[in-house]
């Protein structure tokens, strides 16, 4: 049996040579936290982090991945949903339908490790990943509160826009 370090734990599996990480970690893991989108490392919804670094777990072959090396799902993020981007998450209700969040937040969290006050283009730059809803506007207004320590009010622009959008609707 193989073996990988993931969520801080080591864990064994058995898949022929070339099996994408991802279908490791939903299928024999258990993981279904991290969700297959085109296969193809284009829309991030499969991003998990291997030591610190977002990486697209569709086009990863589980076998090129270290025991040594740590990886991070979703579900290892934070034990009870409390990372300073999930609490913004829920603030500002960023998720539609959901299926692109965990990638987008595990793609965030990248990005505030090494850019703990991102600019607009550092959040271009990093956020590459695809959100079929649309809610781009949100995930960057989450980004900037979590930022700031959770300051809602540091993401109110973004939302304003669409609160003005609604109301110009209304009327
Ligand atoms: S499923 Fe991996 S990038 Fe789309
Ligand atoms: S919330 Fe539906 S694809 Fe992003």
């Amino acid at each position: 049996m193989a073996k990988l370090n993931v969520n801080g734990k080591v864990r064994e599996f058995s898949a022929d040579e070339g099996t994408p990480l991802l279908w490791v970690l939903r299928e024999q893991l258990g993981l279904t936290g991290t969700k297959y989108g085109c296969g193809l490392a284009q829309c991030g919804a499969c991003t998990v982090h291997i030591d610190g670094v977002p990486t697209r777990s569709c086009v990863r072959p589980a076998s090129s991945v270290k025991a040594t090396e740590k990886i991070v799902t979703i579900e290892g993020l934070s034990p009870d949903g409390s990372h300073p981007l999930q609490k913004a998450w829920v603030a500002l209700d960023v998720p539609q339908c959901g299926y692109c969040q965990s990638g987008m937040l595990m793609a965030a969290a990248a990005l505030l490790k090494a850019k703990p006050n991102p600019s607009d283009a550092d959040i271009d730059a990093a956020m590459t990943n695809i959100c079929r809803c649309g809610t781009f506007n949100r995930i960057r207004a989450g980004i900037k509160a979590a930022a700031k320590g959770g300051d809602m009010k540091s993401a109110s622009l973004d939302i304003q826009h669409i609160a003005l959008a609604n109301e110009v609707t209304k009327s």
